[in-house]
């Protein structure tokens, strides 16, 4: 998810972009660059690994750059880790073409070799760079029409992108190709502006186009026209912007936790999508071959807080599907045990920030000790990333909420096509259950859509729990291991104290906690072990417990003793997860702004514990 800005006017356009971009950089920060045309001149690029000042500061923010046409980029690295030559814009050789991209072009590879054929060098390692290589093949093959070029690569490309265009034929104008990824259009008087979200214009227009997926835009100064993919002209509506910048950053959300609830449909596909094709998990961007996954005889899975509730999730997953021995450490232990590392081991460390002390000094324990490493990060480029053995990358893109949801959703899905691929490499799984449950994980993003969609019933009985002072989460199998993950949300952001325990454990010590009033959550997934959870939820009732359920649609028993049940769809067992802690999530989300707690920055917590 990156931050894209592009502008054509009367003014200097360069000081104007690096503005838009430093409201954008809660998309993405690891590199950042400028085009900048002045008339028919050659255009200029700039652009730089590290954050936006570094560029603002080589360009004193803009000043020393003169055109009044330009594009602008700060990543958020998906392909190619954060570099100057990965660093947008990208262009082909001849500066025919420039442009700027958010988005993942799923194809890259095959049509990176069939340009390749046709004489094309590739100086990155981005996807980007072979949809501007593309435009450009297309501009010299046909007609050299921008729009028509454009077309015809959009037709040929998979996945998501937000491009904006330069091409040197045609100065004064920036074309603009949507799918998927979000951009936005504005128009003042004889000035044009595109950006990936609302705060890079909000300052100089609130008059704004909304491009429509597979359509192209033509920026003039203070003009705009619009094609569609047949390159036929289309008129556009103009929209009034009415937020405020604060509130465009989070998409109109209040918080940035909450918008990034909703964006887990999207980035648990894109997830998927980077490793899933024609209904096949190909592992060769992860780099773990299935005979290295046939060797290996034990998996540990390290990590911290939330990363660790998805490892004790994936170990019942991965035990389910092959006959691996699996065991679950938390870093900040693993690191001091002393184990003895099975030789035919893998330890696989998962980490959004890819920063975290604890998990990089087990890693690096494993790795000094000859085990087999494997990263699932969400952050290209990072510490761990680059110093794991094999790198999974989660595309959940930047996570500013201190509570993590859309990135602990992506590494959980990236976990069970970790394990699938596991169980298919060692021949432990039949084709057809393969493939059925490839089918199921597809449909993980969609049924996450439908909770979301019965989020007020949760704001509604959320209510309720704010002048709770105890709370108890409850469940069996994977239901245990997203108890953990739910009691972790209530209490990182709500400040309500809260415990996870394996429903079986309650009649050994923690049932006598249970009173009048004491909520206990229970998270009833698992078809086989249902009636035993139940058993639980009458025994805390008994003694004064008010219990709330979530639970897959079907269940309707467990309203008998649950005060408030939440229904989610139904899915395998191995994937209920990915649904039960949605609920959970917005539970905690709505509570801690019952208690008009700040969400995004809970007291004490930091995004990412980069010390022990
Ligand atoms: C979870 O909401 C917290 N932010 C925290 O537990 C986090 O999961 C943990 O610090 C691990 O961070 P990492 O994934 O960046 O390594
Ligand atoms: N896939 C492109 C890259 O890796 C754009 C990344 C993004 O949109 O975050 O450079």
């Amino acid at each position: 998810m990156c931050g894209i800005v592009g502008y054509v006017g009367t003014q200097q356009a360069a000081p104007i972009l690096i503005d838009g971009l430093s409201k954008l950089e809660y998309r993405g920060y690891d590199s950042a660059g400028i085009a900048v045309r002045d008339g028919e001149n050659e255009p200029e690029i700039i652009k730089e690994k590290g954050k936006l000042k570094v560029l603002a500061e080589m360009t004193n923010n803009g000043k020393a750059v003169v055109g009044c046409c330009g594009i602008g980029h700060t990543r958020w690295a998906t392909h190619g880790e954060p570099s100057a030559v990965n660093a947008h814009p990208h262009a082909s050789d001849d500066l025919n073409v420039i442009a700027v991209h958010n988005g993942i072009i799923e194809n890259y590879q095959e049509l990176r070799e069939k340009l390749e054929k046709h004489g094309y060098v590739f100086k990155s390692q981005t996807d980007t760079e072979v949809a501007v290589k593309l435009i450009d093949y297309y501009y010299k093959k046909y007609a050299p029409l921008p729009v028509e070029a454009i077309a015809r690569s959009m037709v040929r490309i998979r996945g998501s992108y937000a491009l904006c265009i330069m091409f040197k034929d045609y100065p004064g104008e920036v074309y603009c190709a949507r799918k998927d990824s979000p951009m936005i259009i504005g128009i003042a008087n004889g000035e044009s502006y595109v950006a990936s979200d609302v705060p890079a214009i909000l300052k100089y227009t609130r008059n704004v186009y909304y491009i429509g997926n597979m359509e192209i835009a033509k920026l003039e100064q203070g003009n705009v026209t619009f094609f569609n993919i047949d390159s036929e002209v289309i008129e556009k509506p103009l929209t009034e912007i009415r937020w405020d910048a604060e509130a465009a950053e989070k998409g109109g959300y209040e918080h940035f936790m909450l918008k990034e609830i909703h964006e887990q449909p999207k980035v648990v596909r894109d997830t998927i999508n980077s490793v899933v094709h024609e209904g096949v998990v190909h592992f060769d961007s992860v780099n773990l071959t299935d005979d290295e996954m046939k060797e290996i005889e034990q998996i540990y899975i390290v990590a911290c807080g939330s990363a660790y509730h998805v490892g004790v999730a994936l170990q019942y997953v991965i035990e389910e599907l092959t006959s691996l021995q699996v065991r679950v450490e938390l870093a900040s232990e693993f690191r001091y045990r002393k184990m003895q590392l099975h030789k035919k081991s893998l330890v696989i460390v998962i980490s959004q920030s890819g920063e975290t002390a604890d998990t990089l000094a087990a890693l690096r324990e494993a790795r000094d000790n000859g085990i087999k490493t494997l990263g699932i990060v969400n952050v290209v480029g990072s510490t761990i990333a680059r110093e794991a053995e094999n790198v999974f990358y989660t595309l959940a893109g930047p996570e500013i909420s201190v509570a993590t949801t859309k990135a602990y959703s992506c590494q959980l899905v990236a976990g069970y096509l970790l394990a699938l691929q596991f169980a298919k490499a060692r021949g432990e799984i039949e084709e057809a259950r393969y493939q059925e449950l490839i089918e199921e994980i597809f449909t993980i993003p969609d049924k996450i859509e439908r909770i979301l969609e019965d989020k007020e019933r949760i704001q509604w009985y959320s209510n309720k729990l704010v002048n709770v002072t105890d709370s108890f989460f409850i469940g069996r199998g994977i239901d245990y291991a997203i108890g953990m993950e739910g009691s972790l949300k209530l209490k990182e952001i709500s400040y309500i104290h809260s415990e996870a325990y394996a429903a079986g454990e309650l009649k050994h010590g923690p049932i006598s906690l249970i009173e009048d009033g004491t909520i206990v959550i229970s998270v009833v997934t698992q078809s086989n072990l249902v009636e035993k959870t139940i058993s639980n939820m009458v025994e805390v009732k008994s003694r004064g417990a008010k219990v709330m359920a979530v639970t897959t649609m079907g269940n309707y028993y467990l309203e008998d003793t649950a005060e408030f049940t939440c229904y989610v769809p139904k899915i395998d067992n191995l994937f209920a997860g990915s649904l039960s802690v949605i609920p959970l999530q917005l539970l905690s989300y709505y509570v801690s702004i019952g208690k008009g707690y700040d969400v995004d920055k809970p007291r004490n917590l930091a995004k990412s514990v980069t010390v022990e």
